[in-house]
């Protein structure tokens, strides 16, 4: 047995006769440099050691490769390159074989489908991610993946970014062979010497025919018709399809040059800066300073206050994660309403054939329902979902303060109010932290962590770990009117609402954003929320509203008449017996130009460039008002807001990327162009103009926190 180049995230080893090649470089053996650097090394001793009759490749740690290292994209190109080292390693005389014990994703995959032998352990994760990037696979994968497993099954593969299970990938024809266990070394070696003792050739993926090309032909075409529609924006998946297209027409060799070719294409755009900034991001903002010093309190069995649509949904997220879950209402009539509320969401699933009556039977087993508060007293953890009315809340945490443990977490979902004032009504205010789910809670990822003045840091690392649990993308934020997202929401919201009274329709408008990438614009977002919400913040914050601020009132106008948007078959748009798309109504606009005659507004036309503009001008200050504030730490954590949060396409990465994509002086040359109609609302963040002036970018600032 001799050990080589163990500085190398490669080892190398001779196992008897076989070349043992396990890739090491933690935390899920990216392929940067060092690592291709190490793989070509392999190949070429494979070559020249007379002693060696064949190698295998394994993982080290928890996968067996995770791909590219995402971090390189963008960089200068380093040799080796990974298509050259796997079209060498497979065109060896002696038999390469890959044993795959957990995630073989993108590159990962890339290498394993050009050895010649391909066997799975359970834990094995195989799936060609790139999509979700921005770009497509660029080692031979989109030339190798058709030939393995059927043109059409590749592109579904690659398209989706979905990950196959070890079973899966066996049915797809991507591997050869299942094997029970977790060791890859030895289920690796004793299939490696099976093949030996049998006189077992190499047998290249390169040099096998794609499956019936003439089917796979017209159902590429189709699969590219129905992609357009539903990648709307997106540019890879197109390129992808191109990709496979090759591979049915092509020989190898070509088809693996124009694959080169796009995935270049693929490399260079903005999207794909995007897609990785927002892959990182997701990652990034669970790092806390908090968490450096405190562990989390441990918790396993929640209260519910609350079982309306947030309580509701938040319950299900709590069970689903495995929790226990009282829930509270204010009488036998509510709680039996929220009950339903709870049942309502696991039946959809049943009648789905996503879930079974058994299992929903075993989860609802951690639900009790109550209206009794002596029913919490030994809870872990609270959350209130109570009405948005602070009287009302601070009643409820009042009761709180009186029946829950000591130590116990007391979190609330408000959207918009002062969790400072709601902790200061406790005895307790260490434990009083904000958790802002968002609708419906059991599916959005998002959940922005509030952190009020006096609370423990364990508490905020507690909240972290329960995202976690929930599997939901947690930001930090601090308090303000709306925290993160709803703060800066409310803002851009009303940069529509002045393009709106000048002239642009909400017709116009919405489709501007769609345009952008959002799935809705803001006025379809508003009918489906419910025009009445947005409503009564107003009202709320009428007391409190500068005198001097313009304000439109078109959209209370609408909410008067009763119109709140879907539920009550008008809104912005008319939604005939239910429709859930809305057609555009002459009565709103004949409203809109009455509320504009009112003030004197001649309306003049809008382009669609020139709404983003405004719509992203807005956004973009408001978040360098809330970076400044401390009430977001990095930019990073608000791109996530918005990523996760509001339907920031994101391809763009966020607003952030989004305005460093720009250039920071452009955005602030248009606020200050703006600035010129309405000075007080425009008025440019310090922030930006410091970043402006000192030449620098918001990716400048992700570093602290
Ligand atoms: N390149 C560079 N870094 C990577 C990486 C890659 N391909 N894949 C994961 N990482 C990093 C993450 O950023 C994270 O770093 P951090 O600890 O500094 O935050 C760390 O590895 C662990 O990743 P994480 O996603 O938190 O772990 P997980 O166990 O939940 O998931 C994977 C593991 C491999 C399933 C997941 O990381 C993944 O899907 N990676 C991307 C795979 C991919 O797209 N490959 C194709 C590249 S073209
Ligand atoms: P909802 O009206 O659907 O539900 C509120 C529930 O609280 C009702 O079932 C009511 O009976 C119950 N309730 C009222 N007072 C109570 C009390 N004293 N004790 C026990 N139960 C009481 O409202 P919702 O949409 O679920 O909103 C709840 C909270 O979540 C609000 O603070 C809201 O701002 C916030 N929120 C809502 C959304 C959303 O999109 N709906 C999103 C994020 C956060």
């Amino acid at each position: 047995m001799s050990e080589q180049a163990s500085a190398s995230p490669v080892h190398i080893r001779l196992d008897g006769e076989v070349l043992v090649v396990t890739i090491d470089n933690p935390p899920v053996n990216a392929l940067r440099q060092a690592v291709r650097a190490g793989l070509q090394e392999a190949v070429e001793q494979l070559e020249q050691d007379a002693a060696s009759r064949a190698m295998l490749i394994v993982g080290q740690g928890k996968a067996f490769i995770a791909g590219a290292d995402i971090r390189e994209f963008g960089k200068p190109p380093m040799a080796p390159f990974l298509p050259e080292v796997l079209n060498r390693m497979e065109a060896g005389g002696k038999l390469v074989v890959a044993a795959i014990h957990g995630p073989a994703l993108g590159g990962g995959l890339e290498v394993a489908m050009a050895t010649h032998y391909r066997l799975a352990l359970p834990g094995a994760k195989l799936g060609l991610p790139e999509v979700n990037l921005g770009l497509l696979p660029g080692a031979g994968g989109t030339q190798r993946s058709p030939r393995l497993m059927g043109a059409l099954p590749a592109a579904e593969l690659m398209l989706s970014g979905k990950h196959l299970s070890a079973k899966a990938a066996l049915a797809a024809g991507l591997v050869d062979k299942l094997v029970e266990g977790d060791d890859p070394v030895a289920a690796g070696l004793a299939y490696v010497r099976e093949l030996l003792a049998s006189g077992t050739q190499p047998r290249r993926t390169c040099d096998l025919e794609v499956a019936d090309k003439a089917a796979a032909l017209a159902a590429l075409d189709q699969l590219a018709q129905d992609t357009a529609k539903k990648t709307r924006g997106l540019f890879s998946p197109a390129k992808i399809i191109e990709c496979v297209k090759a591979a049915v027409q092509m020989p190898f060799a070509e088809g693996v040059k124009r694959e080169r070719e796009l995935f270049l294409e693929c490399l260079n755009s903005p999207q794909r800066a995007g897609l990785v900034h927002a892959f990182f991001a997701e990652r990034e903002t669970a790092k806390i300073p908090e968490a450096r010093a405190a562990a989390p309190r441990h918790f396993a069995k929640l209260a519910i206050i609350g079982g309306g649509t947030m309580g509701a949904g938040i319950t299900v997220a709590a069970l689903d994660a495995g929790l226990s879950v009282v829930m509270i209402e204010r009488d036998a009539e509510s709680i039996a309403r929220g009950r339903k509320n709870v049942e309502k969401v696991y039946d959809g699933l049943i009648a789905k054939g996503r879930m079974t009556a058994e299992a929903k039977a075993a989860t609802m087993a951690r639900y009790q329902p109550s209206t009794s508060y002596d029913d919490i007293k030994d809870v872990d953890l609270v959350i209130e979902a109570v009405f948005e009315d602070i009287e009302v809340k601070k009643a409820v945490f009042k009761e709180l303060d009186r029946v829950c443990k000591s130590g116990a977490v007391l979190a609330t979902n408000t959207s918009y109010l002062d969790i400072d004032a709601i902790a200061a009504v406790t005895s307790r205010p260490q434990d009083v932290i904000g958790l802002h789910f968002f609708s419906p809670a059991n599916i959005m990822k998002l959940l922005e962590i509030v952190v009020p003045a006096k609370v423990a840091p364990d508490v905020v690392v507690t909240a972290f770990e329960l995202a976690k649990r929930m599997k939901k993308v947690p930001v930090r934020a601090g308090v303000c009117d709306g925290f993160i997202g709803n703060r800066i929401l409310s803002v851009y919201r009303e940069a529509a609402n002045y393009m709106l009274e000048d002239g642009a329709s909400p017709y116009e408008i919405d489709a501007a954003v769609r345009e952008f990438g959002y799935p809705m614009g803001p006025f379809q977002v508003s009918d489906l929320a419910g025009g009445d919400i947005g409503w009564a913040t107003r009202k709320r914050k009428a007391a409190t509203r500068d005198p001097r601020a313009r304000y439109v009132e078109i959209a209370d106008r609408i909410a008067e008449r009763g119109w709140y948007g879907q539920k009550t078959g008008r809104g912005w748009y008319l939604y005939p017996e239910g429709a859930r798309t809305g057609q555009q109504d002459p009565e709103v606009l004949a409203i809109v130009d009455a509320e504009r005659t009112k003030k004197g507004i001649t309306p003049r036309a809008f382009t669609h460039e020139e709404i983003m503009r405004r719509y992203m001008a807005a956004m973009v200050n408001e978040c360098a008002k809330v970076l400044e504030e401390g009430i977001a730490l990095r930019p990073l954590d608000i791109d996530v807001t918005f990523l996760f949060g509001y339907g920031f396409p994101r391809w763009r990465g966020g607003p952030m990327q989004w305005a460093d994509m720009q250039g920071l002086p452009k955005v602030l040359a248009d606020i200050e162009a703006f600035a010129k109609e309405d000075a007080l609302f425009w008025q440019p963040a310090p922030l930006l103009k410091k970043l402006v002036a000192e030449g620098r970018n918001f990716a400048s600032l992700n570093q602290r926190g």
